[in-house]
């Protein structure tokens, strides 16, 4: 099995235990460290919903509180029938680690491959 195929099979799985009562939208993330271990999150909602954190940045806080900081690829997945591509905050997360490739996938097997870059080209950048 492939790295793509990999991580969709964990996303949906990591999907399984999102906390959302409040949207109903359930979103897995997996993502693949440099050496080959992966790192599941789900969205995980409160009833502050500014408090909420969206799964990939779960699985990408998960990872680095546990020294990682190398990655291959991440994989997004919720119950939808279209892809659900990352939000503009777990993007700049992503940029911040220079995780290169986006995979989505939707419920009924339709997935895709996206270069970070192209998701969020003109990312945040503090250099003077
Ligand atoms: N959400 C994610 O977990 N990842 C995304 O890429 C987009 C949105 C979550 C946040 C919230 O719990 C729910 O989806 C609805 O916005």
């Amino acid at each position: 099995m492939g790295v793509a195929d990999k991580l969709i099979r964990e996303a949906k799985k990591a999907r399984e235990k999102a906390y959302a009562p409040y949207s109903k939208f359930r979103v897995g993330a997996a993502l693949m460290t440099e050496d080959g271990s992966v790192y599941t999150g789900c969205n995980v909602e409160n009833a502050s919903y500014g408090a909420t954190c969206c799964a990939e940045r779960v699985a990408i806080f998960k990872a680095v509180s546990d020294g990682k900081r190398d990655f291959t690829a991440i994989a997004v997945m919720s119950d939808s029938h279209k892809f659900t591509f990352p939000c503009g905050i777990c993007l700049q997360v992503m940029v911040e680690f220079k995780i290169p490739t986006v995979i989505v996938a939707d419920r009924s097997g339709g997935t895709a491959q996206y270069k970070l870059n192209d998701l969020l080209p003109y990312a945040f950048d503090k250099i003077k």
